[in-house]
């Protein structure tokens, strides 16, 4: 049942506000303290993570590598399932191993997950069907409560893994003494208001139809971001291509000059992903290299950042402020909205892009 939108997709991204609301209600108590299922994780007693996962999921990872490293202090490994393997990687002591899957079915994260046991010291994972084999197989499975997903394209399965990963590193940073409980505090009381400032977002749905307009045209765009939005930035190009079929490729932005600035021309357009945060400036410098050689920026940022930079840009999509940690979960909403629109505008199938499936049970 779409309850009204045209696709589950749609649907699916207008619903983040609640699924998201109903992860914090499981995992918070009314006064603030992270509550994680039995047996409760100690992250006194591990020193390292090393996180695996497949497509949206492995993005999922790369942003907590961000914040476990930043908020908790924790050493984290990420790779793609269907490469861990190979790397025969050795498991240290005290490691955690720690698995991302919506379906808990993906046969190459499953493989990953067979492989750590019996090697690490404990096997986690983050679901979202919790009767799945992955959730079967570890020692603790924690739920992201998105509700059955049935876009081929992952969208509020993603924002709830990083709801449900970010309490994860906040639970790390606490047992770990990294955080004060003031500090403590202002997190939970950041992430207690994303279902607000993604509803905020949703409400840029007609300029993201606008600007997904002018991308349709494209052969390639480019996605850029720094810090913890450059995995946002691979998700919105994974989401583009996935549904629009346009050729897209993301970059940190520091990245750009490095070669891929070589790509740039009037016909490419660029999506900077840059909330007004420590690392603003540097990204809109980045920006306006691409800027110089003809290249059609939209520019996604808050009012501030809009104020300071847009000037010359091909588009601007205004978001809330938000707390610099959290902003990927917010700016997701825009990177999923601009690939929806993009393939409504080319005509393509939103909810069963070709050659895809929901659930990829083969390695
Ligand atoms: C992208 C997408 C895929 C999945 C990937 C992992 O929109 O849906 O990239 O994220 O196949 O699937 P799960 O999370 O079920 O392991």
């Amino acid at each position: 049942d779409k309850a009204g939108h045209k696709h589950f997709m749609a649907k699916e991204i207008a619903e983040q506000p609640a699924v998201i609301g109903e992860a914090l209600s499981r995992y918070l108590t009314a006064d603030g303290e992270i509550m994680l299922p039995d047996p409760g994780l100690d992250f006194t007693k591990i020193d390292r993570i090393t996180m695996v996962a497949c497509g949206t999921a492995f993005y999922a990872c790369l942003t907590a590598k961000y914040w476990f490293e930043q908020i908790a202090r924790m050493p984290v490994e990420v790779d793609v399932a269907s490469e861990f393997r190979y790397r025969e990687p050795p498991i240290s002591d005290r490691t955690m191993a720690l698995f991302v899957s919506q379906s808990g079915e993906t046969a190459d994260t499953l493989a990953a997950l067979r492989y750590c046991a019996g090697k690490a010291d404990l096997i986690t994972s983050v679901v979202n069907v919790t009767e799945s084999s992955i959730a079967r197989e570890s020692n603790l499975a924690l739920p992201i409560h998105a509700g059955v997903e049935v876009g081929v394209a992952s969208t509020k399965a993603f924002t709830c893994q990083l709801t449900v990963l970010f309490l994860m590193v906040l639970k790390a940073a606490v047992d770990r003494g990294a955080i004060t409980k003031e500090e403590l505090a202002d997190y939970v009381s950041g992430l207690r208001s994303m279902p607000s400032l993604i509803n905020t977002a949703l409400e840029q749905n007609a300029a993201l139809r606008d600007e997904a307009y002018k991308l349709s045209s494209a052969r390639d765009v480019l996605f850029l971001g720094r810090g913890a939005m450059f995995p946002l930035a691979l998700e919105g190009a994974l989401k583009l291509k996935e549904i629009s079929y346009i050729h897209a490729e993301a970059y940190a932005s520091g990245e750009l000059k490095h070669g891929p600035i070589a790509l740039i021309d009037e016909n490419v357009p660029v999506v900077v992903m840059a909330p007004n945060d420590t690392l603003f400036d540097k990204t809109v410098s980045n920006m306006q290299e691409v800027m110089a050689r003809k290249g059609k920026v939209i520019l996604i940022s808050d009012r501030a950042g809009l104020d300071e930079a847009a000037e010359g840009t091909w588009g601007q999509i205004e978001m809330p402020p938000v707390a610099d940690a959290l902003a990927p979960i917010l700016y997701a909403i825009p990177a999923q909205l601009l690939a929806y629109h993009t393939a409504i505008a080319k005509g393509t199938d939103v909810d069963q892009p070709r050659n895809l499936a929901k659930s990829v049970t083969v390695e």
